[in-house]
């Protein structure tokens, strides 16, 4: 239940797959160790199925061109997440060890350059807009994490503020997976707006859902520590609501706010906000955001790709990992 998104196109699914392990090859044992580990790490490969259902569905048939790109667009994403767990001092990604924690920190920085670099060599045959599009994304994604530093132990920070960051640095990658699907199937403008729109709605339910398995999930079933982002003083929705609570929400603001919260205000903060209606709230808007974005896709033909779209989005809000 909820899972079936993928089987319509787990045989695109199997060559991504290897398309990535080709691509993340190297003479030195090291680095191909750690290569390795990455492929071998199974992350939900959200990115590359957006890619690719979102082009099936335009009535494309998926040559090695949409495969590579749908390939580069995961190995971007695993380049993001090196560096990201760097900065977030994350020591659990995927059920494993971080790059940074196993290989050391300056490794994880040269890997994910590395891979950054190998993801774009990878969309290089690529169409020129394709590529403005995924560089402009990548600039956005950026910019968007230096905000949210920013608001970072700020209970200053709004949902207006959250949403404007969540969209840079998790919807528009997203959506750039999605545009470019449909792109590559030759789809009418009206129908990769379309599409897009859908894609922009899922990545930001998407983020919200992400945080707030970061208060609920356990780490045995999410792969990664949960908490994070509390110890961090990430400026996440759930907080924000949590804060705004009338009685519970002044203790949880003051923790928020320091900068280097014991392992015992870490607890408590978690406790309070789970007992806020913070994380219901969050799930209800992840779930109007994407029941909302499904009507965007009425412009598609029906097919299973189609179907395959709709169950991604209902799964990315019912998922707990
Ligand atoms: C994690 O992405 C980073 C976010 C944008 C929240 P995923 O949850 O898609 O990570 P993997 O690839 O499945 O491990
Ligand atoms: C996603 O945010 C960061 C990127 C978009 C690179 P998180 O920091 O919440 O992602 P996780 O929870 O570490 O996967
Ligand atoms: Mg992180
Ligand atoms: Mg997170």
């Amino acid at each position: 239940m909820g899972h079936q998104w993928h089987l319509s196109i787990s045989d695109d699914l199997v060559k991504v797959d290897a398309i990535i392990k080709d691509a993340l090859r190297s003479d030195r044992k090291e680095l191909q160790e750690i290569y390795d580990y990455v492929t071998s790490s199974g992350g939900k490969r959200i990115r590359p199925a957006m890619c690719i259902l979102a082009h099936r569905a335009c009535g494309g048939s998926c040559g090695d061109d949409v495969l590579h790109t749908a390939a580069a667009f995961e190995i971007i994403h695993d380049a993001t997440l090196i560096h990201d767990d760097i900065n977030d001092k994350s020591e659990i990604r995927r059920g494993r060890k971080t790059i940074h924690e196993k290989y050391t920190v300056t490794k994880a920085v040269i890997m994910g350059d590395l891979m950054f670099a190998i993801g774009f060599k990878l969309m290089g045959p690529a169409d020129r807009k394709i590529i403005d599009m995924v560089a402009s994304t990548s600039t956005t994604m950026a910019e968007s994490e230096f905000i949210q530093k920013e608001f970072e132990h700020k209970p200053i920070v709004t949902e207006k503020d959250y949403m404007s960051i969540i969209r840079g640095k998790t919807a528009m990658p997203i959506l750039a997976c999605a545009r470019t699907g449909a792109f590559m199937a030759g789809a009418d403008d009206d129908v990769i707006n379309e599409i897009s729109g859908f894609a922009l709605d899922v990545g930001l339910a998407f983020q919200i859902v992400d945080d707030i398995l970061d208060i609920t999930g356990d780490r045995l079933s999410m792969g990664k520590t949960a908490g994070m982002d509390i110890a961090e003083g990430k400026p996440t929705l759930p907080v924000i609501y949590a804060i705004s609570d009338t009685v519970l929400g002044p203790r949880i603001k003051e923790i928020f706010k320091e900068k280097e919260p014991s392992h015992e205000h870490l607890k408590e903060a978690l406790e309070l906000i789970r007992r806020t209606d913070a994380v219901e709230r969050c799930r209800s808007k992840a779930n109007d955001i994407v029941e909302n974005a499904i009507p965007h896709l009425s412009f598609l033909k029906d097919s299973e790709y189609k179907d395959s779209l709709i169950s991604l989005a209902r799964y990315i809000v019912n998922r707990d990992r």
